[in-house]
């Protein structure tokens, strides 16, 4: 019989439900918010709102799209954390409520975990290559920038991560600063394609180990536009697409370094990326180029889910159901993670 999977994402400002049938995608509906543009970041209050707005017609869409009916459904994932409280208690009400009235499990999903298993989303017909165990995978996203050693489907270890900011962060605060609007990264992206990546140098942070920090660059990044702002007002606008390739340059080359590192260290060589910013077409780019210089087998999420998506809450859940990793009704939303593994 069909194991078919009803995922359920709402931990920030994306709505999604999805739908998977023995591992393969059925569907994939996301509905963004754009509400958050003019207030520079995600408003919790109003993300929460949107999302009861939103849910009931998200999940009913992707039902229609994959041809699926309620009846068929045999467990419902959804996103326990971690991610805004407001915004994740509306999913996991809604995968709580569907779950009584149809009789059936549910199943807890941590976000992080996810992104990382988005690596292996892929429709029925599809046979793209997928990452073999171990690899290592960096994960970045608006919220997290760690580098983890993937075991299997739902074993992993932590071995570095930032001490302060993520890099989705580091690409919106950036773009902020520049006047432009949230998210911030995916413009940073759009307007570096066309600037010379070399024109202006900013400094690297020497963080030990394996470990990140992005908190440095923002404000030497914050403080270089001011000073040179003083000197000519118009000097943003001049320079957008040379400044957005030189930023996005240098977060991209901070992330990289320490993943060469984390490979040399490890031993590991089938490397892959995940998580929002792994939709920067610079990050794609240099990626494939350092592998190709170092022998890695390299492996990127298609580019629809790099960022949030309920196909990878769904696909987390499949893998959780074939262990009978169920979650209990009075189980709890958590907006931050505690432990160093990415399944809790
Ligand atoms: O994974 P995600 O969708 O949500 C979180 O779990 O945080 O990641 C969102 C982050 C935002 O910071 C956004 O600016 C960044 O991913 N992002 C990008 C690009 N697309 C999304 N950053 C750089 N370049 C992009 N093309
Ligand atoms: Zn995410």
């Amino acid at each position: 019989m069909d194991i078919i999977i009803l995922g359920i994402e709402s931990s920030c400002d994306d709505t999604s439900a999805a739908i998977i049938r023995n591992g393969y995608v059925l569907s994939n509906k996301v509905a963004n918010q754009e509400i958050h543009k003019e207030y520079g970041g995600v408003v919790p209050e109003l993300a929460s709102r949107a999302h009861q707005q939103n849910i009931i017609p998200v999940v009913e869409s992707s039902l229609k799209l994959a041809g699926i009916e309620k009846k068929q459904i045999r467990a419902v994932a959804f996103t326990r954390g971690p991610g805004l409280m407001g915004a994740l208690l509306v999913g996991t009400s809604f995968a709580k409520g569907f779950a009584i009235s149809q009789n059936i499990p549910i199943i807890d999903v941590n976000h992080l975990h996810a992104h990382i298993l988005s690596l292996f989303l892929r429709e029925e017909k599809e046979n793209n290559p997928l990452p073999p165990f171990p690899f290592l995978c960096l994960l970045v996203s608006g919220g997290h920038t760690q580098i983890v050693i993937i075991q299997d489907y739902l074993n992993s270890e932590i071995i570095g991560q930032t001490i302060d900011d993520a890099a989705g962060e580091a690409f919106d605060k950036c773009a902020k600063v520049m006047g432009l609007p949230y998210p911030g990264g995916p413009l940073i992206d759009e307007f570096a394609r066309k600037g010379n990546r070399n024109k202006f140098l900013f400094n690297k942070p020497q963080i030990p180990d394996l470990n990140y920090s992005f908190s440095g660059l923002k404000t030497s990044f914050l403080y270089f536009l001011r000073d040179k702002v003083k000197e000519d007002q118009d000097f943003i606008k001049k320079n957008k697409t040379d400044i957005c390739a030189s930023i996005q340059y240098t977060i991209n080359s901070i992330l990289l370094n320490k993943l060469i590192k984390a490979s040399l260290e490890t031993g590991i060589n089938n490397i892959a990326i995940a998580g929002g910013v792994s939709a920067n077409s610079g990050l794609r780019q240099e990626f494939i180029i350092e592998g190709k210089k170092r022998n890695w087998n390299v492996f990127l999420p298609e580019f629809k889910y790099s960022t949030d998506n309920a196909a990878m809450i769904a696909l987390t859940g499949y893998h959780k159901y074939l262990k009978g990793q169920y979650a209990s009704h009075s189980d709890v939303p958590f907006a931050r993670t505690k432990s160093n593994s990415l399944n809790h």
